[in-house]
């Protein structure tokens, strides 16, 4: 019945149903036309208008020139991104001309460059889903994303070097502040005495993890290229001396021992079930008995922001060729293969970035 045009109108009209109908409606068109809101925000960060407008609020005569495009393209732009809530109209200047402010979207683009990192990324997925059938069916010989991230097709990532890993380490650290803040309030590491970050990038949840518990010893694991970009970040952060840094490749080297806590914090969704066993087997080797496992990472079936977990990283991660996003009661069945106990899902402010799961060592 709901699929039939006749009863969609009719749902339409009646009073009782019409609010869902429009809802629906609008929730369709919203699926239809999101890849337009998409290139619309690229188009806000491109111009960086977020930044100038974050400093005052301005008119579209204002900012035409700086645009590059004339006054007629800027208007239907500022329009355009105010329909989304990305900016909104701030009353008129003398001249009577509408004058533009961040709204009530665009409001949190500043103050997160990470945010607008990843819809710059976001242009290699959008060439990557040009034939999204070709995808599924494998059909594509190469993707962009298969080559931005270079370890993930490669038999010996380790071999990489700082040309191969350097956009997408910035890339991660750029975007690693919310999943650290949240993970980290999430869990205590007060009672932990040494914490290894494994694919740890460039550092930047370590470094968290140091300043907010400073009794903390700090080991970070990540391919060799890697690792050599995350020294710097400790020298600056003052902690050279707590860190020690450890480069090879998980799935061929193991992990060194020390830790009694391992984190991996968006890493198990970028393999593939049996790559992804493989590190959980060496952490669990790495760990004493009754060490602790955290894993950090969006995650399958999320209530509530299901289309993040299921829709946006399961095409991410198909376009990069490897890994996929699981719900926690896989997570807990390849722990428990893996050789840990005690495994409970963690609950996270924002569960849409991360949600946490942490296990023992048996
Ligand atoms: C998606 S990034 C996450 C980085 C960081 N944990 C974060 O959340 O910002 C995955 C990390 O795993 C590392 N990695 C991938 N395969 C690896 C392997 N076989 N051995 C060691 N590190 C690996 C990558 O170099 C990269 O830094």
């Amino acid at each position: 019945m709901l699929a039939s045009p006749a009863f969609q109108r009719w749902a339409a009209d009646f009073p009782l149903t019409r609010p869902v109908a429009a809802r629906r409606a609008r929730g369709l068109f919203d699926v239809t036309a999101g890849f337009v809101y998409s290139q619309i925000l690229f188009a806000c960060v491109e111009l960086s208008l977020f930044d100038k407008l974050a400093e005052r609020a301005r008119t579209a005569s204002d900012l035409a020139p700086e645009m590059d495009m004339d006054l007629v393209a800027a208007d239907r732009l500022l329009r355009a991104a105010v329909a989304i809530d990305l900016l909104e109209r701030r009353g008129v200047n003398a001249k009577g001309e509408v004058r533009y402010g961040l709204g009530k979207l665009g409001v949190a683009m500043p103050g997160n460059p990470g945010i607008a990192a990843m819809v710059r990324h976001h242009r290699m997925l959008y060439h990557d889903l040009d034939d999204p059938l070709a995808l599924f069916r494998g059909e594509l010989a190469e993707t962009e994303l298969g080559r931005y991230w270079s370890y993930a097709g490669s038999e010996r990532p380790a071999a990489d070097g700082d040309d191969r890993v350097a956009e997408y380490s910035t890339l991660m650290s750029a975007s690693s502040g919310f999943v650290a803040e949240d993970t980290l309030d999430a869990y205590s590491l007060k009672d932990h005495r040494c914490l290894m970050d494994v694919g740890g990038g460039e550092g930047r949840f370590l470094i968290h993890a140091g300043q907010r518990w400073p009794h903390l010893q700090l080991m970070l694991f990540d391919l060799p290229a890697v690792v050599a970009r995350a020294e710097k970040n400790f020298l600056e952060a003052g902690m050279a001396e707590r860190a020690r840094m450890v480069g090879g490749d998980i799935k061929a080297d193991g992990l060194p021992e020390g830790a009694d806590i391992i984190s991996l914090v968006r890493v198990i969704l970028d393999h593939n079930d049996d790559g992804a066993l493989a590190i959980l087997r060496a952490a669990r080797q790495a760990l004493p008995p009754g060490g602790t496992l955290l894993i950090t990472e969006p995650m399958s079936e999320t209530p509530g922001v299901e289309p993040v977990g299921d829709a946006y990283f399961g095409l991410y991660l198909l376009a990069m060729g490897s890994g996929r996003t699981r719900p926690p009661r896989e997570h807990r069945t390849m722990l428990e293969t893996a050789g840990f106990g005690d495994i409970r899902l963690v609950r996270t402010r924002r569960p849409l970035q991360t949600r946490v799961v942490v296990a023992k060592a048996v």
